[in-house]
Parts: C-alpha cells; structure tokens; sequence
C-alpha cells in the first residue's frame, strides 16, 4: 500500500499576526474537518461561498467536513461572477442570515470564487474571518494564498478589492480530479510561470517530466513547491510596494494577459490560457530587450504546449486596442508602462523601459491586427 502521508506538506506564510498556514495533501481534508469542529465547539457560524461547479461535481464534499448544506451559498461559475452585482448579493445574503462579527467564511473554489468570497469577508462588518479552500490548480499555486482579494469593473480587471489575507488554506489536490482539462491546463500556466521568474530548477523539473495528468501524486510537491515560492515573495512585500522585484514579479506574462482577456472579453481565454500566451511574449520580449538566450524561447513555448496552453492569439486582436489596455495597468506608475521581463530563466525584474514600437512588434508576432 502506498504510504499517502509523504504527499502532505504544509507551508508557513509569514506576515506577523497575519500568518497563516497552506495545508497541502490528502490530509488537509482531516485537518480541515477538525477546524470546523472547532469553530463548531465555540459557537461560530460557518457560511461556505461555493463554486457552483464544485458544488455539482462534489455534492457531499461540505456534508463530509461537517457543514449544513443551507450554510452554502453558491456562485454561478466564471469571470462575470467577479462583478459589483455578485458583490452585493452576497453581503446581503450574511446580512440577512444576520451574521455576527465572529462568523467565519469558507471560500470554495477557483480564483473567481476565492476572489470574490475573500473581498466579501474583507467588507462584510468591516472585516470577518476566511479560509480558502482553492479547488482548481490555478487557485491552489496562486490565487488563493497572499490575501489579494476583488472584483472586476466593466473598466478593467481586479479594479476593486483590498489585502484581506485567510486564515488559513487547505489544499486537496485529489479535487484537481473532477477539474475539467482546460482549466486543469491553464493552472499549469501559473506553475510554469514561477519557474521563469524564480526557480530554474522548478523549471527544469518540469521540462524533465513528461505530462503529468490531474491525478498524479507529483503534483502535491509541485504545489507545494509553488506556494514556498509565493509565500515568501509576500512576506517581502505584502501590498505590492516593493521599489523593484517584489510582488510585482508574480506578475510575468499577465500585463499581456489582462490586455488579451480584456480586449477578446472574459472568458474568450481562461485566465491561464491568457497568462501562457504571455509568458510567451515574455520570453519574446527579454531576449530583444535583455539579451535572453534566444534558444529559451523554443523551451519556454514548448513546456507550454506539453500542457495544451496556447502561445499565439487563437483570432487577430486589434493591436491598439490591446495597447491601450497595458496602458490601464495597475503595475504601471507616473504613467509610465511598467512590465515584468528576465534578465535570465528564474530571474525576473520589473522595468519601465521597453518601448511602445517593441510591444506593437510583439503583439504582431502574437497574431494581433
Ligand atoms: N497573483 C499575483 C499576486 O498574488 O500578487
């Protein structure tokens, strides 16, 4: 029999009194059961904000670890539910079960629903407890550690939100198994990422294995490996401050992606599905403008397609269009367009300086208008 207990792991996210832990692995479930006793035990309500695809494909997964099923709010799946609209229905929903200061959300699903759940709990009352519980790989390695919480406006992405950090996080990457394949794949695009921008070995880990599908164990050390990463890049700068480097480095690939899920309208690219393509153009950008070997452009755009993850434009994108939108950038600063490039691979820094008629050449080579 296979020993399981090697796959947990946990990671620490040092923020003073607002650390908290990542629990990764099977027993994360067990240990998320125990915390809702406890939470029981002492008298706090417990309200689940659920993804409405976890709730289908995961009917007893709350009855399991011991939650009512009328303390589970469900939110309809994607980009859209990220909105003012969603915002507002669910404080009105805590309002009216009449949920005290002390009430604790559990935020249930993929990046849309953590987001969203996470500024919920960062408003509601001016601010209550959550723990997230991210069911989609992307969520697990990203979003749902480093307490960036928020919704879009019909204006641009992530415009509205605040630092609100859980009190925990409970990763089970056995839910990685009901994921549907696209969304599964576009999680591995944030993987990859990290590589780039900080671990040539996690890199080179992950060009050396074959594809690796949802189910397989590998994946728990991946995540793990991933949430080491990010945890101590936020402890370093929590708000995004940072003069250089920073934060701001999680963000390789995505001024790109945030152009192309604008410009194309969300959910034409799931948001990783986006990120690959900018990663792409990443790589294409640092090595005309930072003397990258040219040969990593070949690995780069390779490891993505192991995972099915676009690096061109699927349809023609207007060029000015999608320039205009970096240009809204909530990196860029005094005006100026502020991108994230490489001076090696695993080595990211944000600069201010490539120019307009490079990006317009990149986004040609990417298949835009
Ligand atoms: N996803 C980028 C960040 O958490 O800062």
């Amino acid at each position: 029999m296979k020993n399981l207990s090697s796959l947990n792991k946990h990671v620490d996210v040092a923020l003073a009194e607002r650390s908290y832990r990542i629990e990764i692995g099977p027993e994360a479930s067990q240990i998320l059961a125990a915390m809702l006793q406890s939470l029981k035990a002492k008298g706090r309500r417990v309200t689940v904000i659920a993804d409405a695809g976890l709730l289908s494909a995961q009917a007893d997964f709350f009855s399991q670890h011991g939650v009512d099923s009328g303390s589970v709010i469900s939110v309809p799946q994607g980009e859209a539910s990220k909105s003012i609209e969603q915002f507002a229905r669910l404080l009105s929903e805590l309002a009216q079960r009449a949920l005290g200061r002390d009430s604790v959300l559990l935020a249930a699903g993929g990046g849309v629903c953590g987001d969203l759940a996470g500024f919920v709990a960062a408003s509601y009352l001016r601010g209550i407890d959550f723990y997230q519980i991210p069911t989609t790989l992307l969520a697990m390695v990203d979003s749902s550690v480093g307490g960036k919480t928020g919704i879009n406006l019909p204006e641009g992405k992530n415009l509205v939100g605040a630092f609100w950090q859980p009190k925990g996080v409970f990763i089970l990457p056995a839910l990685l198994e009901t994921l549907p394949a696209r969304e599964f794949a576009a999680g591995v695009a944030e993987v990859i990422k990290y590589g780039m921008l900080c671990d040539i070995a996690l890199f080179e880990k992950l060009e050396q294995l074959p594809h690796l599908a949802a189910d397989d164990e590998r994946w728990c050390e991946i995540i793990a490996r991933c949430c080491e990463l990010k945890a101590t890049i936020v402890s370093a700068d929590e708000r995004e401050t940072a003069g250089s480097g920073g934060r701001a480095l999680l963000n390789l690939g995505h001024t790109f992606a945030h152009a192309i899920e604008q410009v194309s309208g969300y959910g034409t690219y799931l948001h990783g599905e986006a990120v690959a393509i900018g990663l792409s153009l990443a790589t294409r950008m640092a090595i005309k403008n930072d003397n990258l070997d040219p040969a990593i452009q070949a690995r780069v755009d390779s490891l993505l397609q192991r995972y099915h993850l676009p690096i061109q434009l699927s349809a023609p994108l207007d060029t000015d269009s999608l320039i205009s939108a970096m240009c809204k950038d909530k990196k860029n600063l005094a005006g100026k367009l502020r991108l994230i490039s490489m001076q090696s691979l695993g080595q990211a820094y944000v600069t201010d300086q490539i120019s307009e008629p490079l990006i317009r050449i990149l986004w040609q080579d990417a298949g835009a208008a």
